[in-house]
């Protein structure tokens, strides 16, 4: 199963590259980037791994070695600045993001290729994958809140002591500030998190602030995230790599889920060979739907300016 990674030269791109090799399930990763020698020396670093960890195929190249690809991910663009929203960083990402998708329109993808949108605001250029592919919109997928999803569970272990691996948080809607922590279905190994002693109120707020200002926090101290996205990427390639669905919470174009129709945005989803199988309206706390609700108006506020 092979990975076209187009942003294969950049943080995110080869750092999710490193993470697929060492999982070892993917057998071809290619690395692609507008600069075309950091793809290069990315892939010859960690081909020299190869012997090592395992015999994948990893190259770099242009669009036309795309053409083979299961999965192309797209990590281009434009990093925030520290005090800069992702939402902020539409106008200088979307012209690139519509140059790669012209560039991807035109590489005679397969026929059930799965489009992959990481690069930001995930969630406005998901659905302008959508909106420029025209493909049937179960095969294009944003990262969505898996990343704050997992940087939720990690943060909530670091306050609680209790193992990151047991703790099961969701964060839904947009991949920025209008996030929303779900609090009504976390627990941890059966226990209510809500109910957790010595995790109080005023705890969670902190857990779930630092949860939505952690890209910022990994920008100021070390210039971007890369890791917890790269293995975030990892999470959404391999159910799609293995045909061994998963429900995870990607950004894809809601059909009326929450009453929410043409947003893209993350709710619980299954996602396998062929994209989105399904999505999944779990109950929430009144509060938490009317969050989402708001969330999606403001992803759609932005879509609007892009779209015109
Ligand atoms: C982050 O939150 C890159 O948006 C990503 O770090």
């Amino acid at each position: 199963m092979k990975v076209s990674i187009i942003g294969g030269g950049g943080r995110v791109g080869s750092d999710a590259a490193f993470a697929l090799q060492c999982a070892g399930i993917v057998s071809e990763i290619h690395l692609l980037d507008a600069n075309e020698k950091m793809a290069e020396g990315e892939a010859l670093d960690l081909l020299h791994g190869t012997s090592i960890i395992g015999d994948q195929r990893i190259y770099a190249g242009g669009y036309d070695r795309a053409a083979d690809a299961d999965v192309v991910c797209i990590t281009a663009g434009l990093r925030r600045k520290p005090d800069e929203s992702r939402l902020d960083l539409i106008n200088r990402n979307v012209s690139l993001f519509k140059q790669v998708l012209d560039s991807l329109k035109s590489a005679n993808l397969k026929k059930d290729a799965i489009v992959f949108v990481v690069s930001n605001p995930v969630d406005v250029l998901t659905r302008l994958a959508i909106d420029a592919l025209k493909w049937d919109p179960a095969r294009v997928i944003g990262l969505g809140t898996v990343l704050d999803t997992a940087r939720f569970r990690s943060l909530i272990a670091l306050e609680t002591g209790l193992p990151a691996s047991q703790i099961k948080a969701l964060i839904l809607g947009e991949h920025g500030d209008s996030m929303v922590p779900i609090w009504s279905t976390a627990e941890a190994g059966g226990i209510p998190l809500v109910k957790l002693p010595a995790f109080n109120a005023t705890q969670q707020g902190k857990v779930f602030e630092r949860t939505k200002k952690s890209g910022a926090e990994c920008i100021s101290l070390k210039g971007g995230a890369g890791r917890a996205v790269a293995l975030s990427i990892a999470e959404v390639i391999h159910p799609i790599a293995l045909d061994q669905p998963k429900v995870l919470p990607v950004s894809t174009q809601l059909a009326g889920e929450y009453g929410v129709r043409g947003t893209c945005t993350s709710v619980p989803t299954l996602v396998g060979r062929k994209g989105v199988l399904k999505r999944f309206e779990v109950e929430l706390w009144p509060r938490e739907v009317s969050a989402l609700q708001a969330s999606s108006k403001a992803l759609d506020a932005t879509w609007a300016q892009v779209a015109k």
